[in-house]
């Protein structure tokens, strides 16, 4: 397939589009680098031996997106680039409804006027809020609890409006939980933000001597050893269910629209992942009992019967695949993309 991939030098982009160039995919990537590097072109270069096809702009650009669409044939559309910050989206909401509301909507447009109707998105288990039942299931209502949910909660009611407004619109929306790890090979990895917002970075950072201590925010949750629990997913299994969703998308006789949670179904504790992470890299990770972070909640993950039964897909890495995998990638490029 011929696949544009929006926000590819990112994080699970690069992933995906690893994986799609390793399958024999075509792949051309637009991304303006607002939280990624370039270097991430020569490292897809280098795994897949193949030359990638890199555009640096951004998805509000009209113009720029109708040149795209008219310069290739595209079969769909993969729509990771956005903004991810909770707590940036809670300072600046106007950002984040720009970047992340616009841009979709812009890009929607442009596939419209180029005939281009299957598109995967980048949705998030952010949409479900603080939700007291768990596993979360697909049908819950939208329960966002921030300005970065609710672009999230916002462009997926735009997706499901415009797939029932005119045929031919194949449209998946992805809800991942806690994408972690890396690639195999130690080239791509999270090159996130200092300091880190989420927890496996933070860990990394402390492996590694950046920082001296992980907060482990609140013990009194009531967990097995009170601590949150999250469904951690490695980043390489997420990139095999998009590729499981343009699969499924590409079956279906006419329009269709879904939302799917992708995870493990599995929850994994602060201390549990702080404990593989010593084991997989035989370093210690001082941590210290601190405060419950404010937004928190005890525990989330993922029902998988959705995503089982219509992409025949399931996540397969462990634990302790992701921790091995997260330590070489830290381990090679101590200072992420800005080491060469
Ligand atoms: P990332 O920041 O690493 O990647 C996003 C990419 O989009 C970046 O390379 C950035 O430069 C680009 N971008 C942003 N706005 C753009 C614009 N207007 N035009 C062009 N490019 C733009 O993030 P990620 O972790 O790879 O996340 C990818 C997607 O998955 C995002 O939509 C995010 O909200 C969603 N998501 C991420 C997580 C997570 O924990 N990482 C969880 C759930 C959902
Ligand atoms: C995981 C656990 C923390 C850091 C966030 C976003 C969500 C989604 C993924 C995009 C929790 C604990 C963390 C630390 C800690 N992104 N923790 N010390 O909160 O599940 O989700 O990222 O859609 O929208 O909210 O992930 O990695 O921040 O936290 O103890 O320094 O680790 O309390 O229990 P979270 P996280």
């Amino acid at each position: 397939m011929n696949i544009l991939v929006t926000g590819g030098t990112g994080y699970i982009g690069s992933h995906t589009c690893a994986l799609l160039l390793q399958l024999g995919h075509q792949v051309t990537i637009i991304d303006n680098l607002c939280n990624s590097s370039p270097l991430v072109i020569e490292r897809l270069q280098t795994l897949s031996g193949k030359p990638v096809s890199f555009i640096q702009g951004d998805l509000r650009d009209h113009s720029l997106l109708q040149r795209v669409f008219a310069n290739a044939a595209f079969d769909a559309v993969i729509h990771f680039a956005g903004l991810k910050s909770v707590a940036e989206s809670v300072s600046n909401p106007l950002a984040y409804y720009e970047n992340n509301v616009s841009g979709s909507v812009n890009l929607l447009k442009a596939m419209r006027e180029a005939g281009v109707r299957t598109l995967v998105f980048s949705s998030s288990a952010t949409v479900y809020g603080d939700s007291p039942i768990q596993p979360v299931q697909e049908d819950l209502p939208h329960a966002p609890t921030n300005p970065y949910g609710n672009t999230k909660s916002l462009i997926e009611t735009v997706l499901r409006d415009l797939s029932q407004s005119e045929p031919g619109w194949r449209i998946a929306c992805l809800r991942y939980f806690n994408p972690v790890g890396a690639h195999p090979s130690g080239l791509i990895g999270e090159d996130p933000n200092s300091p880190p917002n989420n927890l496996m970075p933070y860990i990394g950072q402390v492996a590694s001597g950046t920082r001296e201590w992980l907060p482990v925010f609140g013990n009194d949750y009531p967990t097995a050893d009170g601590t949150g629990v999250r469904d951690y997913i490695h980043v390489m299994d997420l990139a095999e269910g998009h590729k499981a969703a343009l699969d499924w998308l590409a079956s279906l006789p006419e329009q269709g629209f879904a939302a799917i949670n992708l995870g493990t179904g599995r929850g994994t504790s602060v201390l549990e992942l702080v404990r593989s992470f010593e084991m997989e890299s035989n370093r210690q990770i001082p941590y210290k009992i601190v405060a419950r972070r404010p937004g928190d909640v005890a525990c989330s993950f993922a029902d998988v019967d959705l995503s089982a039964r219509l992409l025949q897909w399931k996540a397969q890495r462990s634990i302790a695949l992701i921790c091995a995998d997260t330590w070489r990638w830290l381990h090679n490029n101590p200072r992420g993309y800005h080491s060469d």
